[in-house]
């Protein structure tokens, strides 16, 4: 594992070393929880993608395991073993994921031959659908014959289901749904949804649909966010009541895992905020958000927490029971870290804004605020995050409800990643790239009037390799 660099996160599942995408194939499997990502074992650039592979006992600690699925020669993933999810088939665990070759993406099976999912028979029939739907008629670009993949696969009353992306020929984005008695013979039934361009994008990339009971919500990566819909799925239409982003910031592309006692945990891909040359001098790319635990709260909307799990790695903490500032003040916090969460309750009182700064320099040359206003808005401020010029230097924002209760925020800073929980309820995860090795400070102020800081405190994390 490349660990020499300070930006290299130490507690978020990254690859040994290369490059990382989309989760995929997440399944609790005979004691371990066994995460796969797209992974390519050259370079730290997406090319040739195989399933990468890590393990964990308890999903905060984890091992790395060697290529799970590598593209054949002379199959139809040649090119690509593209996302795709695992299922438990009466005591076998099996992918489905989609397989590129020279301008198809073609959906493939295999099944595990060990209890340790290292080792994976494909199909020989591979690929398992080959017609593309004409009904709507799937989008045909310059580079592919169809858009066409990634794959959310469920069993109801003894039928399977399986949603795959799509994009539309004239239309926008959509999930379109299968059904099979057996994983590989596959009947097409029609787009449970379809967005229209201009408000949901051309193509919809790895769905997912989740249960929650009496609701479900349908989440979609069109490849800028990730777009949830909250609603009602039954007899292969979803019905929406709501939207909004999972996160409003780099994440993209997650998929879900169901626990033992019930709970739906998320994982989603942190691309990179760098230039290709800034990963390739790097050596690796992308990083795995922490597992966030989806619920519906009792108004109907979404709740996203870190999940529980993750206390396990707080180290040393700092604590404080208020902290009062005064428009202007600035206080510093006696923090010296690049990985470290972050937990407080921020009232702004008459204050317009409070700024919390990570990553922060003595001088403050590199600094990267999270600053939340009156009008309800967070923001990860990146224009001095690093002097990097590799670095991307934009503001990420979100709305945060409710806008007249203080905000209660947990904080998550990892390397190059600041993972931010507001009212658990809305996330927001952006990269940043610190140059200086005393870019781990941290200060509060407040802006235009006074504002309180409760129950802040604060823990080192350990690494989980
Ligand atoms: C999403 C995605 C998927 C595809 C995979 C290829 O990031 O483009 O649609 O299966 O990545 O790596």
């Amino acid at each position: 594992r490349l660990d020499d660099d300070p930006c290299r996160p130490s507690y978020h599942v990254t690859p040994p070393a290369n490059w990382l995408n989309d989760p995929n194939g997440l399944i609790h499997w005979n004691g371990r929880y066994h995460l796969f990502y797209q992974y390519n074992p050259v370079g730290p650039f997406h090319n040739t993608i195989h399933w990468g592979h890590a393990v964990s006992d308890d999903l905060v600690h984890w091992e790395d395991r060697p290529v799970a699925l590598t593209p054949s020669p002379e199959g139809p993933d040649r090119d690509g073993c593209w996302s795709g999810c695992a299922v438990d088939d009466g005591g076998v665990p099996t992918v489905l994921y989609t397989g590129g070759r020279d301008k198809r993406q073609l959906p493939c099976i295999a099944t595990a031959a060990d209890d340790d999912l290292t080792a994976w028979d494909k199909d020989p029939d591979n690929p398992i659908i080959e017609e593309l739907p004409t009904e709507p008629e799937v989008l045909r670009t310059e580079d592919w014959e169809g858009e066409f993949r990634d794959h959310c696969v469920w069993r109801e009353d003894g039928t399977w289901y399986q949603l795959i992306g799509a994009g539309m020929e004239g239309g926008g984005g959509a999930a379109l749904l299968y059904e099979s008695t057996d994983l590989r013979d596959w009947e097409y039934r029609g787009p449970i949804l379809a967005g229209d361009r201009d408000t949901a994008g051309t193509v919809w990339e790895c769905p997912e649909l989740l249960d929650f009971g009496d609701r479900q919500l349908l989440h979609i990566s069109n490849y800028e966010d990730v777009v949830y819909f909250l609603g009602s799925y039954a007899d292969g239409e979803f019905e929406v009541d709501r939207r909004d982003k999972l996160d409003h910031g780099d994440f993209y592309a997650p998929q879900s895992m169901w626990t033992d006692d019930g709970r739906i945990l998320t994982w989603g891909w942190l691309p990179e905020a760098r230039d290709v040359s800034g990963q390739w001098d790097a050596g690796w790319s992308g990083a795995m958000s922490l597992p966030r635990e989806l619920s519906l709260a009792d108004d109907g909307g979404l709740c996203q927490r870190p999940a529980p799990e993750l206390t396990e790695l707080r180290g040393e903490n700092t604590s404080y029971d208020v902290v009062r500032l005064g428009a202007g003040d600035t206080e510093q916090l006696p923090v010296e870290s690049r990985s470290f969460e972050l937990r407080a309750t921020v009232r702004l009182e008459d204050a317009e804004a409070v700024e919390l700064s990570v990553l922060e320099t003595p001088d403050g040359e590199e600094r990267t605020p999270i600053r939340y206003t009156y009008e309800s808005e967070l923001a990860v401020d990146r224009s001095a995050s690093s002097t990097d010029p590799q670095a991307t230097g934009d503001t990420q924002s979100m709305r945060v409800r409710p806008y007249d209760a203080p905000l209660s925020l947990r904080v998550f800073v990892d390397g190059s990643v600041v993972e931010v929980f507001a009212n658990e309820r809305h996330c927001l995860t952006s990269r940043v790239y610190p140059t200086r090795e005393d870019a781990t400070g941290m200060s509060l102020s407040a802006e235009g009037g006074r504002a309180t800081i409760a129950s802040l405190d604060i823990w080192e994390l350990d690494g989980v390799w």
